[in-house]
Formats: C-alpha cells, sequence, structure tokens
C-alpha cells in the first residue's frame, strides 16, 4: 500500500524540529530559492535531490544558519532565523552535525583527534572526551583504526569518521550534504544505512544527493528542489518492488513512480537492523 503522509505545516506546529517558512533566499546577484515552504517533524529522515544549482546545498546552510533568508523564517528547534544573533549561533551549532561530499578531516591528525577536536571546541571535559570518541568511532566501526590518518582510509571510512565526528556531540539534527558524492555504488549505500541507524536512534537526518539509485530506492521522504522551488515532497511507503524501471524518470516522476520500489530501502534497513 502506497502512503502519502501530511506534516505539520509551520513553523509554529509542535512536532516540527525544521521549519521553512515562504522563504527566498537571494545571493549578492543570484535568487537560489523562491518560496520554499516545509517543514520537518522530530524523528523525520528526509532525501533533498534535484538539479545541480537546483538549491540542495541552500537550504542545508539555512537549517545550520549559516545563511538567512532574505524573506521569510527559518525555525530549528525553536529558534528563529529572524531572531538570531551572534551568541545564538553556538547553541544552535551543538545541536546540528553537519557532514560535506569532500569529508573535511584534519589530515595532520589522527581519526580519533580529528574527532576530538570537535569536543575540544564545546569545551568537554577530557575524561568525556575520550569515552564519546571511543562510543562513536565503535558505533560506525573504526575503532581499531583510531590511531590512523584520514589519508591511511577509504573515502567511505573517510566518510564514517566525518559521520562520528558530526556525531560526537549528539546533535538532534545531522544534516549531510551529497554525503556520497565521492564515494562507489556499494559504499555510498553503506553510508545511506548508517544514516538509517543514526536516525533509527531518534536523530532527525537531512540529507542531499543526486545520486538517481540512492533516490528510487529511498523507503522515507523525499523532496524535489528545483529551479529554487520545492517540486514536489512524497513521503513513500510501501510494497518492494525490486523489478521497478531504474530509468525511470526520477526528477519529474509520478507519485505512483515513486511509490513503485519506494520500500527497497527500508527492507534494508530492516536487514540492517537484524544483522
Ligand atoms: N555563495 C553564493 N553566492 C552566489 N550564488 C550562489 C552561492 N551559493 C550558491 N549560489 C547559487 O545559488 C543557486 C543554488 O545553489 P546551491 O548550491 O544551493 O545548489 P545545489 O542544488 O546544492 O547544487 P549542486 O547539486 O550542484 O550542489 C545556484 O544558482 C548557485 O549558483
Ligand atoms: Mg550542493
Amino acid at each position: 500500500m502506497t502512503t502519502e503522509t501530511k506534516h505539520s505545516d509551520g513553523p509554529l506546529d509542535a512536532r516540527t524540529v525544521i521549519g521553512f517558512y515562504h522563504v527566498d533566499l537571494q545571493y549578492k546577484d543570484q535568487k537560489a530559492l523562491s518560496n520554499v515552504h516545509f517543514s520537518i517533524d522530530n524523528g523525520e529522515f528526509l532525501c533533498l535531490t534535484g538539479p545541480s544549482g537546483a538549491g540542495k546545498s541552500s537550504i542545508l546552510r539555512l537549517i545550520a544558519m549559516d545563511a538567512f533568508p532574505t524573506k521569510g523564517e527559518v525555525m530549528v528547534r525553536g529558534m528563529m532565523s529572524s531572531k538570531m544573533n551572534r551568541r545564538n549561533i553556538p547553541k544552535l551549532r551543538r545541536e546540528i552535525g553537519f557532514v560535506f561530499q569532500d569529508f573535511r578531516l584534519l589530515s595532520d591528525r589522527s581519526i580519533e583527534d580529528n574527532i576530538a577536536f570537535a569536543q575540544l571546541v564545546v569545551g568537554v571535559p577530557r575524561v568525556q572526551i575520550i569515552k564519546n570518541v571511543m562510543r562513536v568511532l565503535t558505533q560506525v566501526g573504526l575503532y581499531s583504526k583510531r590511531h590512523r590518518k584520514p589519508h591511511e582510509l577509504s573515502g567511505g571510512e573517510q566518510q564514517r569518521v566525518a559521520i562520528a565526528r558530526a556525531m560526537v556531540n549528539s546533535p538532534k539534527i545531522l544534516l549531510a550534504d551529497e554525503p556520497t558524492g565521492n564515494l562507489d555504488p556499494v559504499t555510498a549505500q553503506e553510508i545511506i544505512d548508517l544514516l538509517f541507524r543514526i536516525n533509527d536512534a531518534g536523530t532527525c537526518v537531512v540529507f542531499s544527493t543526486h545520486d538517481h539509485q540512492i533516490v528510487k530506492t529511498f523507503g522515507q521522504r523525499v523532496i524535489v528542489v528545483n529551479n529554487g522551488r520545492i517540486e514536489s515532497d512524497v513521503k513513500r511507503r510501501g510494497p518492494v518492488d525490486r523489478s521497478a524501471n531504474l530509468a525511470d524518470n526520477m526528477y519529474g516522476g509520478t507519485k505512483s513512480q515513486n511509490t513503485a520500489n519506494s520500500s527497497v530501502a527500508y527492507v534494508r534497513r530492516q536487514e540492517t537492523t537484524h544483522a
């Protein structure tokens, strides 16, 4: 059965953890977003997709309040973009972990030091840092490689370190901008499975991707952004259809196309959970 779920309708709904309220974003000479209006409920797992230049990274930057709307309002965990000042930004940033396509690890430090650094800068006591680093490295399966430098790891392993670093302060929201962009398909799916596990543990996850295969098999909510606008916003849940034609038009696909094989990722998630 196919389900399309209604989401909470704006920044003031109690379930909303992230709310965009009729948002425009104008860079100096470029309008990046127009009338973007959606919200994300607590614990959701959301995929942002769409062509290059559509505005996906801009949406993630607005959530991190690394950019501010030129019109409308963004709300993140009760904090409003129009009321943010410099003093509030560190508080917001502690609620958010950010992962990038190019990992952004410090090349001259071991992976455990890369993660510890994220704790040092927010003033966590040393004993707690050691425990937290061990916990997140174990979660991403890299504890045994903790003394290595980033260049001594594969791309997928480096991205797992970046995810561990993003999670070490136990953020409520994990943002990942093209986290699989530099990875082969199998490794990319492992990263998505890791994001599923993080979401299962209660963190709201928002990631962007160009990857048609990931979008086709993603059994959760998918927002398609095109030319700075939300083109569709569909929550998918349905029976497995692994025979679905992967060459279908992804961005312009109808809702029934979208739902055809939508629970593949859901099934994979069950397999992962029970492994
Ligand atoms: N700092 C900036 N200054 C001016 N224009 C920008 C800036 N950042 C992005 N843009 C423009 O805003 C639009 C949206 O960019 P954005 O990076 O959000 O797209 P995207 O969907 O993430 O693309 P991609 O898939 O290539 O990463 C593009 O037209 C881009 O050129
Ligand atoms: Mg981008």
